[in-house]
């Protein structure tokens, strides 16, 4: 079929965090989607209905595309090519040592399409990418094929815990296009999206997190450079928010106010709004540490002042060695200390730990000679592929309970619900001395003092 007439077929190359769940909320949306990936190990777990990490909700929609035909994964990613309308580019970009981005798979994906396309394509570039890779990725699949060719740029904004809510009720679609062949397929394709948005009060998600704007105000059309940027300034100032918040954390722990109801006080105005105004350990996860430094490259070299976003980055790697302190000056020298550490993953809902914070947390815990004992409702094993595979210095723990045992002190490293309602009674019984840190102000100081316990948390009084 083409993409002018009947229905639109969509190959999805990269089956990762964002590649995923776009192909299978496509294929809700009601098109035919044919995923793609290199890591052949992964095409085998998905063709059997295993999701590859967790995401809430991820798997059942999996089984439910297979069985009803409308996600296929293909054995050769050259099938997908051929067979497809609109191609996504979801494959991952890696940061260079120097903070550039290695667009090496992204350019074997143009030159896959180059090679294989029979015909006109879209081709989307979802995955994040330096600003004018969509000229990169046109000039290479021209190069090789004689078929006219579109390229989209269509950034993603998944949460990370909430990827399947969020490609079905996008807050926004962005597209950057320039020919109206190319705009005309992409509406089309998502118009069943924007057609079954929930109506106000509909979902509880996106009344929890304001979002209820009307279909029509959700999609926006510019050029493709302008939505490349878009992507990146939404991360870098989520970033921005993050270092601000906790810079002004630090400043209530010299003065005695409390950084939650400072956040509480200005996100009443709405021009701030309430949302990731959350003091803690700093951000982490694949994107925003990764984004905000290839943001930072990039604008340096066409000249841009970005001592705005240098200081960002700055102020959230230092995060680390500060909560680091706050435990010091309770225990003292670590060396030959037990810690429990409750939380593994960059945030809840994910089992993902790429740039976690605990995990920079726990390097500088073993580095001065303390042990760990750790907990986490999902991300364990991922943490296990990273840190020390000593036993006798990181143990892994059932619960949070059998990580507190025999623990000098506990760090809240991970927001996870599970940890909101501990039996504090029973910490106290099991740890070596009663002292939290809770590195996400998850609890309610006045709860844990109660049951005897030493608590610090972040820019608390
Ligand atoms: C981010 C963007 O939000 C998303 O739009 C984009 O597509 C991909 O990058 P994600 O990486 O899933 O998503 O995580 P996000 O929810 O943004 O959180 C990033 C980090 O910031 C986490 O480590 C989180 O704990 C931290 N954070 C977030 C805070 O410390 N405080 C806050 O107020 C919010």
């Amino acid at each position: 079929m083409t993409a002018e007439h009947g229905s639109l077929t969509v190959g999805v190359i990269g089956l990762g965090h964002v590649g995923l769940p776009t192909a299978l909320g496509l294929a809700e949306a009601g098109w035919h989607v044919l995923g793609a990936d290199d890591d052949q190990a992964r095409v085998g777990k998905l063709a059997r209905g295993a999701a590859p990490f967790y995401e809430p909700g991820l798997g059942e929609l999996l089984g439910r595309k297979l069985a009803d035909g409308h996600f296929r994964v293909m054995a050769r990613p050259a099938d997908a090519v051929a067979e497809s309308d609109v191609l996504f580019v979801c494959v991952s970009t890696p940061p260079r040592e120097d903070g550039t981005i290695d667009l090496s798979h992204v350019k074997q994906v143009a030159e896959l399409v180059g090679r294989h396309a029979n015909g006109y394509k879209v081709v989307v570039e979802k995955s994040t990418t330096p600003v004018r890779t969509a000229d990169l990725i046109i000039q290479t699949v021209q190069q090789l094929s004689d078929h006219r060719m579109d390229v989209v740029v269509n950034p993603e904004f998944l949460r990370e815990g909430r990827a399947v809510h969020d490609v079905l009720h996008p807050d926004r679609i962005i597209l950057g296009v320039e020919s109206d062949r190319a705009r005309a397929t992409m509406e089309r394709l998502y118009r069943p999206i924007l057609d079954r948005l929930p109506a106000p009060g509909e979902c509880a998600e996106c009344e929890r997190i304001g979002r209820r704007h009307a279909a029509g105000e959700r999609l926006l059309i510019t050029d493709r450079t302008t939505a490349e940027l878009i992507k990146h300034t939404a991360n870098a100032l989520l970033a921005t928010r993050i270092s601000f918040i906790n810079m002004i954390a630090d400043f209530c722990e010299t003065t005695g106010a409390d950084v939650a109801q400072v956040a509480r006080g200005i996100g009443l105005d709405p021009r701030i709004g309430p949302h990731f105004l959350h003091a803690g350990i700093g951000y982490g996860g694949s994107c925003l540490p990764k984004d905000v430094r290839s943001f930072i490259r990039m604008a340096e070299a066409q000249g841009v002042d970005v001592s705005l976003l240098r200081a960002v980055a700055e102020i959230n790697e230092r995060r680390i060695e500060r909560f680091v302190d706050k435990l010091r000056q309770t225990l003292g020298p670590l060396s030959g200390k037990t810690i429990g550490v409750w939380g593994l993953a960059f945030k809840p809902g994910t089992d993902d730990v790429r740039d976690a914070p605990s995990l920079k947390v726990i390097s500088r815990l073993l580095a001065e000679g303390a042990t760990v004992r750790v907990h986490d409702p999902q991300a364990m094993d991922n943490a296990r592929q990273l840190l020390p595979q000593d036993s006798r210095r990181v143990e892994y723990c059932a619960s949070p309970y059998e990580a507190a045992t025999g623990a000098h002190a506990v760090l809240l490293l991970t927001e996870w619900d599970e940890y909101r309602a501990l039996d504090w009674t029973r910490l106290r019984r099991v740890m070596a001395s009663p002292v939290v840190i809770d590195g996400r102000n998850l609890f309610d100081p006045l709860d844990v003092r109660a049951a005897g316990f030493e608590y610090i948390g972040i820019g608390r009084p």
